[in-house]
Protein backbone atom coordinates (compact mmCIF):
# COMPACT_ATOMS: atom_id res chain seq x y z
CA UNK A 1 0.00 0.00 0.00
CA UNK A 2 1.09 3.60 -1.06
CA UNK A 3 2.29 5.68 2.05
CA UNK A 4 -0.12 8.12 0.74
CA UNK A 5 -2.64 5.67 1.70
CA UNK A 6 -1.85 4.69 4.63
CA UNK A 7 -3.10 6.57 8.08
CA UNK A 8 -2.59 5.33 11.51
CA UNK A 9 -4.72 6.14 14.42
CA UNK A 10 -3.04 6.68 17.51
CA UNK A 11 -5.74 6.75 20.60
CA UNK A 12 -3.87 7.79 24.18
CA UNK A 13 -2.64 10.60 26.31
CA UNK A 14 -1.47 13.53 25.43
CA UNK A 15 0.45 15.77 28.27
CA UNK A 16 2.61 18.58 28.39
CA UNK A 17 6.55 17.82 29.69
CA UNK A 18 8.73 19.69 31.64
CA UNK A 19 12.15 18.20 30.92
CA UNK A 20 14.90 19.19 33.87
CA UNK A 21 18.59 18.57 32.88
CA UNK A 22 20.49 17.64 35.49
CA UNK A 23 24.22 16.42 35.57
CA UNK A 24 23.12 14.13 38.25
CA UNK A 25 20.28 12.45 39.54
CA UNK A 26 19.36 14.19 42.58
CA UNK A 27 19.63 13.45 46.38
CA UNK A 28 16.58 13.42 48.20
CA UNK A 29 16.50 17.00 50.24
CA UNK A 30 19.26 18.54 48.40
CA UNK A 31 19.62 21.07 45.91
CA UNK A 32 20.15 20.29 42.20
CA UNK A 33 20.96 23.24 39.69
CA UNK A 34 19.22 22.48 36.77
CA UNK A 35 21.63 22.80 33.50
CA UNK A 36 18.75 22.37 30.45
CA UNK A 37 15.08 23.02 31.01
CA UNK A 38 12.68 21.88 27.74
CA UNK A 39 9.28 22.14 27.73
CA UNK A 40 7.52 19.40 24.47
CA UNK A 41 4.66 17.78 24.20
CA UNK A 42 4.22 14.59 25.83
CA UNK A 43 2.08 11.59 26.32
CA UNK A 44 2.50 8.22 24.55
CA UNK A 45 0.07 8.40 21.99
CA UNK A 46 1.18 12.07 21.51
CA UNK A 47 4.71 10.58 21.64
CA UNK A 48 4.02 7.88 18.90
CA UNK A 49 2.43 10.48 16.16
CA UNK A 50 5.28 13.26 16.52
CA UNK A 51 7.72 9.81 15.57
CA UNK A 52 5.18 9.04 13.13
CA UNK A 53 5.02 12.58 11.49
CA UNK A 54 8.81 12.63 11.88
CA UNK A 55 9.08 9.17 9.63
CA UNK A 56 6.66 10.75 7.09
CA UNK A 57 2.98 8.30 7.75
CA UNK A 58 0.38 10.37 8.09
CA UNK A 59 -1.08 9.65 11.74
CA UNK A 60 -4.11 10.81 13.91
CA UNK A 61 -4.01 11.79 17.15
CA UNK A 62 -7.24 10.91 19.29
CA UNK A 63 -6.83 12.13 22.85
CA UNK A 64 -8.49 14.83 25.47
CA UNK A 65 -7.04 18.38 24.20
CA UNK A 66 -7.90 21.97 25.93
CA UNK A 67 -6.41 24.06 22.72
CA UNK A 68 -7.19 27.36 23.94
CA UNK A 69 -5.47 26.61 27.40
CA UNK A 70 -1.51 27.63 27.86
CA UNK A 71 -0.25 23.88 27.45
CA UNK A 72 -2.71 22.76 25.37
CA UNK A 73 -2.02 25.83 22.83
CA UNK A 74 1.75 25.06 22.87
CA UNK A 75 1.36 20.91 22.44
CA UNK A 76 -1.28 21.69 19.51
CA UNK A 77 0.83 24.11 17.63
CA UNK A 78 4.54 21.31 18.66
CA UNK A 79 2.22 18.31 17.51
CA UNK A 80 1.05 20.35 14.36
CA UNK A 81 4.79 21.02 13.74
CA UNK A 82 5.29 17.18 13.00
CA UNK A 83 2.26 17.15 10.45
CA UNK A 84 -0.05 15.19 13.32
CA UNK A 85 -3.48 15.67 12.48
CA UNK A 86 -5.67 16.68 16.01
CA UNK A 87 -8.75 17.26 14.11
CA UNK A 88 -10.04 13.84 16.06
CA UNK A 89 -9.37 14.64 19.80
CA UNK A 90 -11.82 15.31 22.21
CA UNK A 91 -12.07 18.88 23.40
CA UNK A 92 -11.64 19.55 27.14
CA UNK A 93 -12.47 23.46 28.58
CA UNK A 94 -11.22 25.42 31.25
CA UNK A 95 -8.41 23.16 32.36
CA UNK A 96 -4.55 22.34 31.99
CA UNK A 97 -3.28 19.46 30.65
CA UNK A 98 -1.59 16.75 32.67
CA UNK A 99 1.97 17.66 33.18
CA UNK A 100 4.92 15.82 34.09
CA UNK A 101 8.10 17.23 35.10
CA UNK A 102 10.81 14.95 34.15
CA UNK A 103 14.38 14.45 35.13
CA UNK A 104 17.28 13.86 32.67
CA UNK A 105 20.07 12.62 34.17
CA UNK A 106 23.02 14.31 31.77
CA UNK A 107 25.25 10.94 33.11
CA UNK A 108 23.24 8.55 31.41
CA UNK A 109 20.10 9.95 29.73
CA UNK A 110 18.23 8.09 31.95
CA UNK A 111 14.75 9.56 32.46
CA UNK A 112 12.42 9.74 35.65
CA UNK A 113 9.03 11.07 35.28
CA UNK A 114 6.39 13.01 37.89
CA UNK A 115 3.69 12.78 36.22
CA UNK A 116 0.26 14.69 37.31
CA UNK A 117 -3.56 14.33 35.77
CA UNK A 118 -5.91 15.27 38.35
CA UNK A 119 -9.45 15.49 37.48
CA UNK A 120 -8.10 15.74 33.44
CA UNK A 121 -10.70 13.38 31.68
CA UNK A 122 -9.53 10.39 29.50
CA UNK A 123 -11.39 10.00 25.78
CA UNK A 124 -15.12 8.88 26.44
CA UNK A 125 -16.20 6.25 23.99
CA UNK A 126 -19.01 8.66 22.78
CA UNK A 127 -15.77 11.36 20.86
CA UNK A 128 -14.68 7.20 19.76
CA UNK A 129 -18.20 6.80 17.75
CA UNK A 130 -17.80 9.94 15.75
CA UNK A 131 -14.77 8.92 14.16
CA UNK A 132 -15.14 7.46 10.82
CA UNK A 133 -12.69 4.11 11.06
CA UNK A 134 -12.75 4.19 7.29
CA UNK A 135 -10.05 6.29 6.75
CA UNK A 136 -7.69 4.04 9.15
CA UNK A 137 -5.24 1.24 8.13
CA UNK A 138 -3.99 0.78 11.35
CA UNK A 139 -5.22 1.57 15.05
CA UNK A 140 -3.48 1.90 18.29
CA UNK A 141 -4.35 1.96 21.50
CA UNK A 142 -2.95 2.47 24.86
CA UNK A 143 -3.97 0.13 28.09
CA UNK A 144 -5.78 2.72 30.53
CA UNK A 145 -9.43 4.53 30.77
CA UNK A 146 -10.59 0.24 31.05
CA UNK A 147 -14.50 0.97 30.69
CA UNK A 148 -14.13 3.07 27.70
CA UNK A 149 -11.41 1.66 26.38
CA UNK A 150 -13.21 -2.09 26.35
CA UNK A 151 -16.19 -0.20 24.08
CA UNK A 152 -13.90 1.32 21.69
CA UNK A 153 -12.32 -2.29 21.48
CA UNK A 154 -15.87 -3.27 20.67
CA UNK A 155 -16.38 -1.32 18.02
CA UNK A 156 -13.08 -2.27 16.24
CA UNK A 157 -14.18 -5.99 16.66
CA UNK A 158 -17.56 -5.05 15.00
CA UNK A 159 -16.04 -2.89 12.26
CA UNK A 160 -13.60 -6.11 11.38
CA UNK A 161 -16.50 -8.46 11.40
CA UNK A 162 -17.96 -6.74 8.74
CA UNK A 163 -17.78 -7.08 4.71
CA UNK A 164 -15.02 -4.53 5.29
CA UNK A 165 -11.54 -3.85 4.92
CA UNK A 166 -10.43 -5.19 8.20
CA UNK A 167 -8.34 -2.64 10.12
CA UNK A 168 -4.95 -4.17 12.70
CA UNK A 169 -5.21 -3.21 16.27
CA UNK A 170 -2.06 -2.80 18.37
CA UNK A 171 -2.49 -2.79 22.29
CA UNK A 172 0.62 -1.08 24.28
CA UNK A 173 0.54 -2.38 28.04
CA UNK A 174 2.91 0.01 30.05
CA UNK A 175 1.78 -0.10 33.50
CA UNK A 176 0.33 -3.19 35.56
CA UNK A 177 -3.65 -2.81 36.14
CA UNK A 178 -5.93 -5.75 36.93
CA UNK A 179 -7.78 -5.42 33.40
CA UNK A 180 -4.25 -5.91 31.27
CA UNK A 181 -4.69 -9.12 30.77
CA UNK A 182 -7.95 -9.59 29.94
CA UNK A 183 -7.62 -7.39 27.32
CA UNK A 184 -4.43 -8.84 25.68
CA UNK A 185 -6.74 -11.57 23.68
CA UNK A 186 -8.55 -8.50 21.74
CA UNK A 187 -5.60 -7.11 20.11
CA UNK A 188 -4.10 -8.49 16.81
CA UNK A 189 -0.67 -6.98 18.61
CA UNK A 190 0.05 -6.12 21.75
CA UNK A 191 3.30 -4.95 23.20
CA UNK A 192 4.38 -5.18 26.77
CA UNK A 193 6.76 -2.63 28.64
CA UNK A 194 9.58 -3.76 31.03
CA UNK A 195 7.88 -2.69 33.87
CA UNK A 196 4.46 -4.42 33.38
CA UNK A 197 6.74 -7.64 32.81
CA UNK A 198 8.04 -7.08 35.97
CA UNK A 199 5.22 -5.87 38.10
CA UNK A 200 4.08 -9.68 37.15
CA UNK A 201 7.63 -11.28 38.05
CA UNK A 202 8.94 -11.83 34.29
CA UNK A 203 12.98 -11.58 34.86
CA UNK A 204 13.69 -11.43 31.22
CA UNK A 205 12.08 -10.62 27.49
CA UNK A 206 11.94 -14.73 26.87
CA UNK A 207 9.85 -15.16 29.99
CA UNK A 208 7.51 -12.45 29.46
CA UNK A 209 6.93 -13.85 25.77
CA UNK A 210 6.62 -17.68 27.15
CA UNK A 211 4.51 -16.29 29.84
CA UNK A 212 2.58 -14.10 28.39
CA UNK A 213 2.02 -15.87 24.44
CA UNK A 214 -0.73 -18.02 25.74
CA UNK A 215 -3.03 -15.21 26.54
CA UNK A 216 -2.58 -14.01 22.30
CA UNK A 217 -5.72 -14.66 20.60
CA UNK A 218 -4.82 -17.18 17.84
CA UNK A 219 -2.43 -15.46 14.82
CA UNK A 220 -1.71 -12.25 17.42
CA UNK A 221 2.04 -11.22 17.80
CA UNK A 222 3.72 -10.30 21.19
CA UNK A 223 6.23 -7.90 21.23
CA UNK A 224 8.45 -7.12 24.33
CA UNK A 225 11.09 -4.00 24.37
CA UNK A 226 13.63 -4.30 26.57
CA UNK A 227 15.73 -1.20 26.70
CA UNK A 228 19.45 -1.42 25.94
CA UNK A 229 19.23 -5.29 25.56
CA UNK A 230 16.88 -4.99 22.44
CA UNK A 231 13.53 -5.91 21.75
CA UNK A 232 11.79 -9.78 21.21
CA UNK A 233 8.50 -10.66 19.58
CA UNK A 234 5.96 -14.20 19.33
CA UNK A 235 4.41 -14.78 16.73
CA UNK A 236 3.37 -17.26 13.67
CA UNK A 237 6.04 -15.94 12.01
CA UNK A 238 8.36 -17.10 14.90
CA UNK A 239 10.13 -16.01 17.72
CA UNK A 240 13.18 -12.82 16.93
CA UNK A 241 15.32 -11.33 19.65
CA UNK A 242 17.02 -8.11 18.04
CA UNK A 243 19.46 -6.25 20.18
CA UNK A 244 19.67 -2.59 20.43
CA UNK A 245 21.33 0.15 18.22
CA UNK A 246 22.46 2.03 21.16
CA UNK A 247 24.68 5.25 19.87
CA UNK A 248 27.41 6.13 21.27
CA UNK A 249 26.39 8.68 23.69
CA UNK A 250 23.04 8.12 25.13
CA UNK A 251 21.55 11.68 25.79
CA UNK A 252 17.97 11.33 26.26
CA UNK A 253 16.00 8.07 26.72
CA UNK A 254 12.52 9.94 27.45
CA UNK A 255 9.81 8.62 24.81
CA UNK A 256 12.71 5.51 23.76
CA UNK A 257 10.05 3.26 24.51
CA UNK A 258 7.38 5.26 22.19
CA UNK A 259 9.60 5.98 19.47
CA UNK A 260 10.22 2.08 19.41
CA UNK A 261 6.80 1.54 19.09
CA UNK A 262 5.78 4.33 15.96
CA UNK A 263 8.64 2.66 14.47
CA UNK A 264 7.29 -0.65 14.73
CA UNK A 265 3.53 0.31 13.42
CA UNK A 266 5.41 2.30 10.65
CA UNK A 267 7.14 -0.62 9.13
CA UNK A 268 4.40 -3.50 10.74
CA UNK A 269 1.37 -1.42 8.46
CA UNK A 270 4.04 -0.91 5.77
CA UNK A 271 4.02 -4.82 5.41
CA UNK A 272 7.02 -5.49 6.16
CA UNK A 273 7.76 -8.57 8.17
CA UNK A 274 8.17 -9.02 11.66
CA UNK A 275 11.89 -9.91 11.95
CA UNK A 276 13.15 -6.64 10.03
CA UNK A 277 10.40 -4.29 11.69
CA UNK A 278 12.07 -5.57 15.09
CA UNK A 279 15.39 -4.60 14.43
CA UNK A 280 14.03 -1.25 12.57
CA UNK A 281 11.97 0.00 15.45
CA UNK A 282 15.20 -0.73 17.80
CA UNK A 283 17.37 1.15 15.12
CA UNK A 284 15.02 4.25 14.99
CA UNK A 285 14.66 3.93 19.15
CA UNK A 286 18.45 4.22 19.46
CA UNK A 287 18.99 7.21 16.79
CA UNK A 288 16.75 8.64 19.06
CA UNK A 289 17.97 8.06 22.91
CA UNK A 290 21.32 10.04 21.03
CA UNK A 291 19.58 13.10 20.15
CA UNK A 292 17.55 15.56 22.70
CA UNK A 293 13.41 14.62 21.81
CA UNK A 294 12.62 13.78 17.70
CA UNK A 295 12.71 16.82 15.76
CA UNK A 296 15.31 16.22 12.90
CA UNK A 297 15.28 12.23 14.00
CA UNK A 298 14.99 11.75 10.26
CA UNK A 299 18.23 12.83 9.37
CA UNK A 300 19.86 11.15 12.21
CA UNK A 301 18.81 8.15 10.75
CA UNK A 302 19.84 9.16 7.46
CA UNK A 303 23.44 9.55 9.57
CA UNK A 304 22.86 6.44 10.60
CA UNK A 305 22.44 4.65 7.35
CA UNK A 306 18.85 3.80 8.50
CA UNK A 307 16.18 4.15 5.44
CA UNK A 308 12.43 5.09 6.39
CA UNK A 309 10.64 1.65 6.84
CA UNK A 310 7.28 2.32 5.64
C1 LIG B 1 7.06 8.96 27.92
C2 LIG B 1 5.82 9.68 28.37
C3 LIG B 1 6.07 11.15 28.64
C4 LIG B 1 4.97 11.47 29.60
C5 LIG B 1 4.78 10.20 30.37
C6 LIG B 1 3.33 9.93 30.65
O1 LIG B 1 6.76 7.64 27.57
O2 LIG B 1 4.78 9.55 27.43
O3 LIG B 1 6.10 11.94 27.47
O4 LIG B 1 5.27 12.51 30.42
O5 LIG B 1 5.34 9.17 29.61
O6 LIG B 1 3.17 8.76 31.40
Amino acid sequence: MAVSDRRILCVGVICFDELLYCENYPVEDSVEMVVTRELRPGGNAANNCAVLGELGVQCDLFGTLNTNSRSGSFVTEQLESYGVNLKQCEIVEGKELPMSTCIINKRNGSRTILHHSGDWPWVSYEAFLKIDLSQYTWIHLEARNFDQLKKMVKRIHAWNSEERRRIPMSLEIEHYHDHCLEMIPTADLVMVSKDFARALGYKSMSDTLDELHGYLKPGATLVVPWGEQGAAAKSPEGVFFVPAYSPERVLDTLGAGDTFCAALLSALSGGHPLQHSLHYACQVAGAKVGMHGYRGLRDVLRERGVRCQH
